[in-house]
């Protein structure tokens, strides 16, 4: 067989496999909206067999021949070219898969599914103790895991490759500890200043339904196509891509907190916009697919903070606000709407966590999975190093684990390693918006004229339509001219606090 005819077999393959994943998206999306509680036991069925299924399609000997047919030959001599960056992926995935012991992936299957619901129980009852003996299972088999991908230069490094391919500890040593004494210092700052918002503004009775209707009609403004998409209500929110022309955005509502989910909704509109941003064509393949967590989350993040929470958003959106919610915000200025969303304030939980505090959390975690990973630190030592830690990042002790160590679902579910990806998502971020403004001029006027699809054009040009062509680093290079730097966010931050606070940094 040619190169050609193998690349044609592989891609189809690769496309029949999507299709059956996108089913199992489907049927998640539908488990945590609007499945009645007594079909929990047959979704799980459902979904295993189709996990069943695809593991054995990603594992078919079929797909290493087919590899070993094209590597190599002239057919992917351009290593940018799309049949390149395919196989590379492809390449990629099926080593990582081949390396698994099919015990170890099924043990893994159901130490996670029982970890999360004692999970849930645990942190309903604050117990630590209760979880211990589940987060320990999950410890070992995901040191077993590292140790057979044998990626990286620690095992650690192992398990973050898996969510942010390429990207290495020694890397965010570098970037996060420099990162964790100017924001320690800026939220000092910030706390000790004379001016604070009047909170009171996102406190008032917003009704469930017409919170809704504004959150779709900011989803749009932005970018979000809904025809081609959703949103839905659930406890966690999240984005589903089902496929090209369905991609499903949900939040939760609080009658009495008008910013939980309009931020809500624009940050999954942001991760919304890339998935409808990709190219439809390509689906199933990796010139279809997001890069990593870091760069999804950066766009996610990018409409939520630096567009959302921007006086030149609220310019243009608070006349909306006040006649969608008659009589409600008409003594309220587009100044103390923005104010009002971005109070910093040290906290025990990450994700009520403001702009400026977050990456404190999230390096909190990457130090306590790295002790856990490479120093074995004993699961039953978690709470106290996690106080203890707790208290030299924000010089408070949480009252109990559930708002300590036991406030994120991510370990339950063997997430070791994805933590860090929320806080590159902040850092690139603010390098793609940097570079934005630089390329297409005074923003602030634009979005203060409701004008969002500039920004989304860009970011579909320079980012989405990429596909996997780079890794994150790369990409970022690629965009800005520069690799991954925490300068632009922490410029961000000291601006746009500083103007807020009344502070010069
Ligand atoms: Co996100």
């Amino acid at each position: 067989m040619d190169a050609g005819t193998a690349y044609q077999k592989l891609i189809a393959g690769n496309k029949e496999t999507a299709v059956l994943g996108s089913c199992a998206s489907l049927l998640v999306w539908d488990e945590r909206t609007y499945m009645p509680k007594g079909g929990s036991p047959y979704r799980a069925e459902q979904l295993s067999f189709l996990a069943g299924m695809i593991h054995e399609r990603l594992t078919s000997p079929h797909i290493g021949d087919l590899l070993a047919t094209i590597e190599g030959s002239p057919f992917v001599g351009d290593p940018l070219s799309a049949e390149a960056v395919n196989v590379r992926e492809i390449r990629r995935g099926y080593d990582r898969q081949m390396k698994l012991p099919p015990d170890l992936v099924k043990a893994l299957a159901r130490v996670t599914t029982l970890a999360q619901g004692a999970w849930v129980d645990a942190r309903a009852a604050s117990d630590f103790a209760a979880f211990r003996p589940h987060l320990e299972e999950i410890v070992k088999l995901k040191l077993e895991e590292a140790a057979a991908l044998q990626t990286g230069e620690t095992p650690y490094d192992a398990l973050l490759d898996d969510y942010e391919p390429g990207e290495t500890s020694a890397n965010l040593d570098r970037v996060f500890g420099p990162m964790k004494t100017e924001l320690t210092a800026l939220a000092g700052a910030i706390e000790g200043a004379s001016r604070k918002p009047d909170m009171g503004i996102v406190q008032r009775q917003y009704a469930t339904d017409l919170q809704q209707a504004f959150g779709e009609a900011a989803a749009s403004a932005i970018g979000f196509d809904m025809t081609k998409g959703r949103l839905d209500v659930t406890t966690h929110p999240f984005c589903s891509g089902i496929g090209p022309g369905d991609i499903r955005l949900t939040t939760r509502y609080d009658e009495e907190n008008f910013a939980q989910a309009f931020f809500g909704t624009l940050h999954e509109a942001g991760h919304g916009i890339y998935e409808q941003g990709l190219d439809a064509a390509a689906f199933g393949t990796p010139m279809g697919d997001a890069v990593s967590l870091g760069i999804h989350e950066s766009q996610s993040r990018m409409w939520e903070n630096m567009v959302g929470r921007n006086l030149s958003f609220w310019t243009h959106f608070l006349p909306k606000l006040q006649s969608t919610f008659k009589g409600t915000v008409d003594d309220v200025s587009p100044e103390a709407m923005t104010f009002a969303v971005n109070r910093v304030e040290r906290s025990f939980i990450r994700v009520e966590a403001d702009e400026v505090t977050y990456n404190l959390h999230i390096i909190l975690r990457y130090e306590m999975e790295k002790r856990l990973i490479n120093d074995k630190l004993p699961v039953g030592d978690i709470p106290d190093a996690w106080n203890e830690t707790f208290k030299e990042f924000f010089d408070l002790t949480p009252p109990d684990d559930a708002n300590g160590c036991l406030q994120d679902i991510h370990w339950s579910g063997g997430g070791f390693g994805y933590f860090p990806t929320y806080s590159l998502g902040n850092i690139y971020a603010a390098q793609f918006f940097e570079q934005a403004r630089e390329e297409l001029g005074d923003l602030d006027a634009m979005f203060s004229t409701g004008e969002f699809l500039p920004l989304r054009d860009w970011l579909r040009e320079k980012i989405h339509r990429q596909g996997m062509r780079y890794r994150s680093g790369d990409l970022v290079k690629e965009v800005t001219g520069r690799g991954p730097d925490a300068e632009p966010l922490m410029r961000h931050l000291r601006g746009k606090y500083g103007e807020l606070y009344g502070l010069s940094f």
